[in-house]
C-alpha cells in the first residue's frame, strides 16, 4: 500500500471505537494513516483519554463534532445502541453527507438511513473477530450512490485488519454473516471436540488441548500462506489405506458436509431473524 497521505486521506470518525471499531482504528494507526485525520468517539471519557493515549488519535464524546468533521463516519456502536445514535446524527449527516460505513451486525441499509434521515452513501461490513489480530476477513456491501472513490476508501480500511469482499446483494451479508462472521466459532468447536477426542486417546488434557490448537493454527497458515485447493491440501495428506484416510471417511460417512450445511443455514436465517426483530424493536 502507497504511504497515507494527510493531503489526500479522508477523515475518518469511529461512533463507538470498542472491540471492533477499535481494532480497525488501531489497524489504520499501524498501517500509517495520519492520526490527524482519525477520530473515535464514546460515551466514557476516560476510556477514551486511554485510546487517545495508546493511539494519538482524537477523541470526544460529542458524535455531532465527529459526524460534522468526518469524510468517513463508521457506525461500530453495537445493534441495539444504533437507533438511538443515528436518529441523533440525521440532521448533522443529512447535511455534511459523510461516507457512512456501518460495522453493525444485522442492520440492513434501508433500517440504517431510515433512522439516518434518507439517502445517504452507505456501506455496511461484516467483519469477524480475527480482525482482532488484524487478519479478519470482512464482507462488503455498497447502496447505488457510493462513488468509486468511496469504495476505494473502505476497501483501505477494512483492509487495514484483514481481507475485504464485495458482494452484490445485501442480502449476501447474511451468508457472510453464516461463513466467516460467525466461522471462527466453527473452527473453536472443532478444536475442542479435538481436544477431548485426543484425552479419550490417553493423552492429558493439556497436551490434547496443545496439539488440537497448534494443528488448528499450523492448518490454517498452510491454508492462508499456500496456493493449493483446501481439498489439495487434505488429498496430500491423506495417503491411501492410510490413518487420516480413516479418519476422513468417517467424517464424510457421519454426515460432516451435510451438517455443516445445516449449521450454516440455521445461522443465516437467524442473521435474518435478528435483523427484523432490530427494525422492528
Ligand atoms: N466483536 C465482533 O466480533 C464483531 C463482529 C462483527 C461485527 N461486529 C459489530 O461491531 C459493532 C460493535 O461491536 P463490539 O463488539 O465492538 O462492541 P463494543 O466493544 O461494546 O464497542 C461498542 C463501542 O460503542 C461505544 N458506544 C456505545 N454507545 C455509544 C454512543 N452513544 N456514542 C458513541 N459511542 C458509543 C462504546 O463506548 P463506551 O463504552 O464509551 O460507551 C464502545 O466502545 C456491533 O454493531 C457488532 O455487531 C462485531
Amino acid at each position: 500500500m502507497n504511504q497515507p497521505n494527510e493531503s489526500t486521506q479522508p477523515k475518518v470518525a469511529f461512533i463507538g471505537a470498542g472491540n471492533m471499531g477499535g481494532a480497525i482504528l488501531r489497524g489504520l494507526v499501524k498501517q500509517g494513516y495520519p492520526l490527524q485525520t482519525l477520530m473515535a468517539t464514546g460515551r466514557n471519557e476516560a476510556k477514551l483519554q486511554a485510546l487517545a493515549q495508546e493511539t494519538g488519535v482524537q477523541v470526544t464524546t460529542n458524535n455531532q463534532q465527529a459526524a460534522a468533521w468526518a469524510d468517513i463516519l463508521v457506525l461500530g456502536v453495537k445493534p441495539q445502541a444504533m437507533q438511538k445514535v443515528c436518529v441523533a446524527l440525521a440532521t448533522t449527516v443529512q447535511q455534511h453527507q459523510p461516507l457512512l460505513l456501518s460495522i453493525a451486525a444485522g442492520l440492513t441499509s434501508e433500517c440504517l438511513l431510515g433512522w439516518l434521515g434518507g439517502e445517504l452513501p452507505l456501506v455496511r461490513s461484516m467483519p469477524n473477530t480475527p480482525s482482532l489480530l488484524g487478519v479478519g476477513v470482512a464482507g462488503l456491501y455498497a447502496t447505488a450512490s457510493v462513488s468509486p472513490q468511496q469504495h476505494a476508501w473502505v476497501e483501505q480500511i477494512s483492509q487495514a485488519v484483514g481481507q475485504a469482499y464485495w458482494v452484490e446483494e445485501e442480502q449476501q451479508l447474511d451468508a457472510v454473516t453464516a461463513i466467516s462472521g460467525s466461522g471462527p466459532a466453527y473452527y473453536f468447536l472443532f478444536t475442542e471436540a479435538l481436544a477431548v477426542a485426543g484425552e479419550k486417546l490417553g493423552l492429558s488434557p493439556e497436551l490434547a488441548l496443545q496439539l488440537a490448537k497448534s494443528t488448528a493454527a499450523g492448518a490454517g497458515k498452510m491454508l492462508a500462506e499456500l496456493a493449493d485447493s483446501p481439498a489439495e491440501l487434505r488429498r496430500k495428506v491423506t495417503s491411501p489405506g492410510g490413518t487420516t484416510e480413516q479418519a476422513i471417511q468417517t467424517f464424510v460417512n457421519k454426515g460432516l458436509p451435510e451438517l455443516v450445511e445445516a449449521a450454516t443455514q440455521a445461522a443465516a436465517k437467524r442473521a435474518v431473524e435478528l435483523a427484523t426483530a432490530l427494525k422492528s424493536s
